[in-house]
């Protein structure tokens, strides 16, 4: 048989799934690999999707998505994002915000392209850069994770074509600050780059931090390609909606691709998420104090049991260094599946720089993060 795609064969399979697969058939497994909020899907979103079913919306949807949920969306930005738009030309839906990822960078980049990003980093950047020919370049986060900007500057050559921001950041936690992200769109205007930025966990947010879209500030809408989801805000994960904001031209090309790559998103589902842009945002105060409390939670205890580690401001997400025990974030993830079943991802899968960390969700619910706790505390005691 003759050779089948050498690009995809080099993308390894999801090191979240390898661990999921260690879990299978075991009972007593605590899963700290989740990307997902353990809260329910609001009933009136579940509701919005069965009626557009009942109703017989069972076809093609508009390849862009709904008049009126885009509309949803560009009241959205503005109000949230401060950010004008106008749906007919700026909004795109996507399946997730993992597909308005593969979006973007197939509507910016050519072969040969470099992007830069701060590294530990979310696991679709790198293996997107493989697919489509874009050169990754990974700068080492600095200790607290936040950017390292010099050395962000320093990475750009003459083939950088855009920087991608993810903030609130898997799997760090790390929030950027208003000076260091005003500091970035400077480096960008200056060096005539794109900006990508992926903002599925704005609303993960603590500390009294605030999030700013990089496309509300000056001269920066045309060059940015903002990235969001219906996933985490609304525990939706399984619905698979997402979309992308950018400048009309760009749009333009995401249409062209998406048409001939996915043909749409679920149309049906399109109502669940009206319906959940409709809803009062109040409704997310509940999930963010309990989210707030498990943060805090699990970084005084990984504390109090030895482990190096920076207090995450958002998403929801923890990724201590697994230094002080000698092992190693592969070693120590393999180890404490198989003796204590916990499930937690190694830091090697988030880029070069994070093989001597582990990164745990805490988008769990608070007693079995106790228990995840108890558990590691006494293997490490053991190590
Ligand atoms: C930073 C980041 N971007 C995008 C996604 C993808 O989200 P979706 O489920 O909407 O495709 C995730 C999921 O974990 C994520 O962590």
């Amino acid at each position: 048989m003759k050779d089948i795609s050498h690009t995809v064969s080099k993308a390894p399979k999801s090191g979240i799934r390898a661990l999921f697969d260690l879990a299978a058939g075991r009972s007593d497994i605590i899963s700290l690999g989740i990307g997902q909020p353990d809260f329910q899907t609001p009933d009136i979103v579940i509701q919005g999707n069965i009626d557009a079913l009942k109703k017989k919306i069972t076809h093609y949807a508009p390849t862009r998505g709904v008049p009126e949920l885009l509309k949803l969306i560009e009241n959205k930005l503005r109000k949230s994002n401060n950010i004008q738009v106008k749906w007919e030309e700026n909004i795109i839906l996507t399946n997730g915000g993992s597909h308005a990822i593969s979006l973007a960078y197939a509507s910016i980049f050519n072969p040969g392209d470099e992007l830069i990003i701060s590294s530990p980093n979310f696991v679709s950047y790198f293996y997107c850069g493989l697919f489509y020919g874009v050169k990754v370049i990974e700068v080492e986060r600095r200790e607290d994770f936040s950017p390292n900007i010099d050395g962000i500057e320093k990475a750009i050559t003459d083939k950088t074509k855009a920087l991608l921001l993810n903030t609130p950041n898997n799997p760090t936690g790390n929030v950027l600050k208003i000076n260091e992200l005003k500091k970035i769109v400077d480096i960008v205007i200056k060096n005539d780059l794109y900006l990508i930025t992926d903002e599925v966990y704005e609303n993960y947010i603590f500390e009294g931090l605030k999030h700013t879209s990089p496309a509300s500030l000056n001269g920066m809408f045309e060059r940015t390609i903002t990235i969001n989801a219906m996933s985490k805000l609304f525990s939706a994960t399984g619905f698979r909606l997402g979309y992308a904001v950018a400048s009309a031209q760009i749009i333009d090309l995401m249409e062209k691709y998406l048409q001939y790559t996915v043909a749409g998103t679920n149309h049906a589902a399109q109502y669940g998420f009206i319906e959940a842009l409709k809803m009062d945002i109040e409704f997310f105060t509940k999930v963010w104090k309990s989210f707030d409390k498990r943060r805090l939670f699990v970084y005084n205890r990984l504390k109090e049991i030895g482990f190096d580690v920076v207090k995450p401001l958002g998403a929801f997400y923890i990724m201590p260094s697994t230094n002080n025990f000698n092992i190693s974030g592969l070693q120590f993830s393999q180890k404490i599946m198989k003796e204590k079943g916990v499930a937690i991802v190694p830091g090697s899968i988030f880029g070069a720089y994070s093989e001597d960390m582990i990164r745990i969700s805490y988008a769990t619910e608070l007693k079995k993060l106790e228990e995840a706790m108890n558990r590691i505390e006494q293997f490490v005691k053991n190590l």
